[in-house]
């Protein structure tokens, strides 16, 4: 079983270097921010049993169950199966906090789910990648509106229900957050009333939550002008999802294929999740094919520069960054990427700075690109990456900033003449075995443990 998340130790690394273009097939695994978000809004249901069909095998899963066991929830685990059954009634805590140095972004999820049943609730603060301020305002100034008191300290939230109950309200959100739409989606779908929540984000996760409480027995109606309307009920009724499959391990493995001038298949991934990200990769030349089983990616003549800024979705996605910084650098040109979601999301490529050979660096500036100013414009963010290809990546050693840079170094190693890497929880808090994939593509690629 490729459980890794469990194995792995401090002194775990992984040592890959250069071999041959990756080929061949691996299956995608189940969506990351999918598989989550359902298992927390599950808990919305006063009973009933819900069946999750194709759960990635990846730390983040394990953390929610770890939250699931601090507060008494029943759950039966085959992880062989890739099936995960939850009974939602009645569980005993109402206090959920983070084991360890690792955290994530999930605590507050649990937020509407917990404080539906008890009245309160003492979540831990997120915690998740540093990547950026990643203040947690527009939850909390949501949560109030849906009639929710919070006192905070530095690590824990500390909420309960205030004297009128949760009730539907009016939400804007000042940017579309994707942890504040699916909170407020979940914590309104348990509050009586109507709820209204604009300026929403719509990743293909969220439909996928929508849809899910939708099948529940929730009243959601969600419009182009990035509105939602629903009605909360206390009637969940829960049965089964399946998760789809994880678009940013798509594109890592994409990235992985297209940098080594291989020809990979990607079992499982579907291009309606990926629209932007594959109109990007072909106007730089790559070779894309599917069909009903999957995406082809392949090398077939060399890759043009691009520059491209990352977008709410459906703009390109602030995930698949680090994988095409990758690609670039192996391309021949100038290229620029302009990150307009998270304030810090470039340290990766500051890391992988001194182990390129020769005189060409990423460069990394706080400036935004002429004539293209975004929010973060004049604050001195270091969000602006050049990438002068092509690079060539020496040897040496590199401890992970954050999960998604995880894969993107993984594939910088797999161009290189050997990288060590460590902090590996990062890398499996949200890939179900990369190593194993990438050595089954033919990668020069190892983890030792
Ligand atoms: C989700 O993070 C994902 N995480 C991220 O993936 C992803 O990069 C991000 O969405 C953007 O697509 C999960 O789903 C677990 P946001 P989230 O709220 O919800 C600001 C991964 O490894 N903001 O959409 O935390 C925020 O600082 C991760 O899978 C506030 O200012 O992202 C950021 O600039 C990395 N106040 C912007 O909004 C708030 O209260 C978008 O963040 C909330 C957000």
């Amino acid at each position: 079983m490729n459980n890794y998340w469990q194995k792995i130790t401090k002194n775990s690394y992984i040592f890959g270097r250069k071999g041959n273009p990756l080929k061949g097939t691996v299956r995608i695994s189940g969506a990351k921010n999918m598989v989550t978000k359902i298992m927390t809004a599950s808990l919305i249901a006063p009973d009933g049993k819900l069946t999750i069909k194709n759960v990635p095998l990846i730390g983040e899963v394990f953390m929610t169950l770890d939250f699931f066991d601090q507060m008494g929830v029943r759950y039966n685990f085959l992880p062989e199966k890739r099936v995960l059954e939850i009974e939602t009634e009645e569980f005993g805590s109402s206090r959920v906090e983070f084991k360890g140095e690792e955290g994530n972004r999930i605590s507050l999820l649990l937020a509407g789910p917990i404080v539906s049943r008890f009245g309160q609730a003492t979540i831990a603060k997120p915690k998740g990648c540093k990547i950026g301020l990643r203040k947690i305002d527009f939850h909390l100034e949501g949560l109030e509106k849906l009639g929710v008191e919070i006192k905070e300290t530095e690590d824990f939230l500390y909420l309960k229900v205030g004297k009128k109950g949760l009730r539907g309200a009016e939400i804007q959100l000042p940017f579309p957050s994707v942890g504040a739409t699916e909170n407020m989606i979940i914590t309104a779908s348990c509050a009586e009333g109507e709820t209204t929540i604009k300026n929403c984000a719509f990743e293909p996760e969220i439909i996928e939550l929508i849809k899910f409480l939708q099948e529940a027995g929730v009243e959601i109606a969600f419009s182009e002008d990035r509105s939602i309307h629903l009605r909360g009920t206390k009637k969940i009724k829960l049965s089964e999802v399946t998760i789809i499959p994880d678009r940013v391990e798509t594109m890592s493995l994409a990235a992985a294929g297209l940098s080594t001038q291989g020809d990979v298949f990607l079992e499982g991934a579907k291009t309606d999740l990926i629209i932007r990200p594959l109109e990007i990769l072909e106007k730089m030349g790559a070779g894309i094919e599917n069909n009903e089983k999957g995406i082809r990616f392949f090398y077939k003549k060399p890759l043009k520069p691009i520059s491209l800024k990352t977008e709410v979705y459906p703009g390109f996605p602030t995930d698949f960054q680090q994988p095409l910084a990758i690609i670039l650098s192996q391309v021949k040109g100038v290229s620029s990427l302009h990150e307009t979601i998270f304030e810090n999301r470039f340290e990766y490529l500051r890391l992988l700075n001194p182990l390129l050979r020769g005189e060409k660096k990423f460069k990394i500036l706080n400036d935004c690109p002429d004539e293209e100013k975004c929010r973060f414009f004049g604050k001195n963010y270091p969000h602006l990456a050049v990438i002068s290809g092509p690079m060539e990546f020496g040897k040496g050693e590199i401890s992970l900033p954050d999960l998604r840079a995880g894969f993107a170094i993984l594939n910088a190693a797999c161009l290189s003449e050997g990288i060590k890497i460590s902090n590996l929880g990062l890398l499996f808090r949200g890939y179900e075995d990369p190593v194993g994939k990438l050595k089954a593509l033919g990668a020069e690629i190892e983890l030792v443990i």
